[in-house]
């Protein structure tokens, strides 16, 4: 993937006018948006689900829609995830002792699979699954809330994701904004999930877009 992708994810959108905070997004020009699926139980936060997925897709109906399945047995909840719209759906390996049959249920119900790392998750677990998936979400902050700070170890780990897995797009996720993502792009990340970047920005959710495109800029050939 060449060049970069912005993602922006609604965990750090005006939940009381959803559809219009994805349809700002759209206007903005971003690539995809995520849904930070979680269930109180693999991460402390509690969020959203299969209607909320349809919701978005209704809300952006020509573009990506990428669930980030921060839950335990993914595996259970990716038909319904895959059914309400989601055209890519992430798993973290953490998650489940079937990440293969997770990933092969992402791709039998039509959805494009990813893989999900924490933190504190070696990038060796990527080996035996990396010809499996087309992209890897390499988490940037300990999952479960959006506006963490950013790990700078992160940076490292990325160049090690993208030497042991060279065909795969590399996704960075948490604390992703103007200051850190040329750091990301430079180390190999060509999707950029942010939501208080976006969301929050001073300018609205246009100016946290351009703002970001403007900070990659410098960094993609
Ligand atoms: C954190 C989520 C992130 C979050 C984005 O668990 O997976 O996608 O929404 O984080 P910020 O707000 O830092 O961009």
């Amino acid at each position: 993937m060449s060049r970069v992708h912005v993602v922006a994810s609604i965990l750090a959108a005006d939940l009381t006018r959803l559809g219009e905070q994805v349809r700002e997004a759209v206007a903005a020009g971003v690539d995809r948006i995520q849904v930070d699926v979680m269930d109180g139980h693999f991460v402390p936060n509690l969020t959203f689900g299969p209607d909320v997925v349809a919701a978005v897709r209704r809300a952006a109906p020509s573009l990506p829609i990428e669930a980030h399945l921060m839950v335990e047995r993914p595996e259970a909840l990716v038909p319904a995830i895959a059914a309400a719209g989601a055209t890519h759906i992430l798993i973290q390996v953490e998650s489940t002792p079937s990440l293969y049959r997770a990933v092969v249920a992402v791709r039998e119900a039509g959805a494009e699979p990813g893989l999900a790392l924490n933190p504190g998750t070696p990038v060796e677990t990527l080996r035996e699954l990396a010809p499996h998936v087309s992209m890897v979400n390499v988490m940037t902050v300990e999952p479960g809330f959006g506006g963490q700070r950013f790990i700078p170890t992160s940076i490292e780990k990325l160049r090690r994701v993208r030497h042991l897995a060279p065909e795969l797009a590399i996704e960075v996720d948490g604390g992703i904004d103007a200051r850190t993502a040329p750091l990301v792009v430079e180390a190999g990340a060509s999707l950029l999930v942010a939501g208080t970047a976006i969301y929050q920005h001073p300018e609205g959710v246009e100016g946290g877009v351009r703002a970001l495109r403007r900070a990659v800029s410098l960094t993609t050939p």
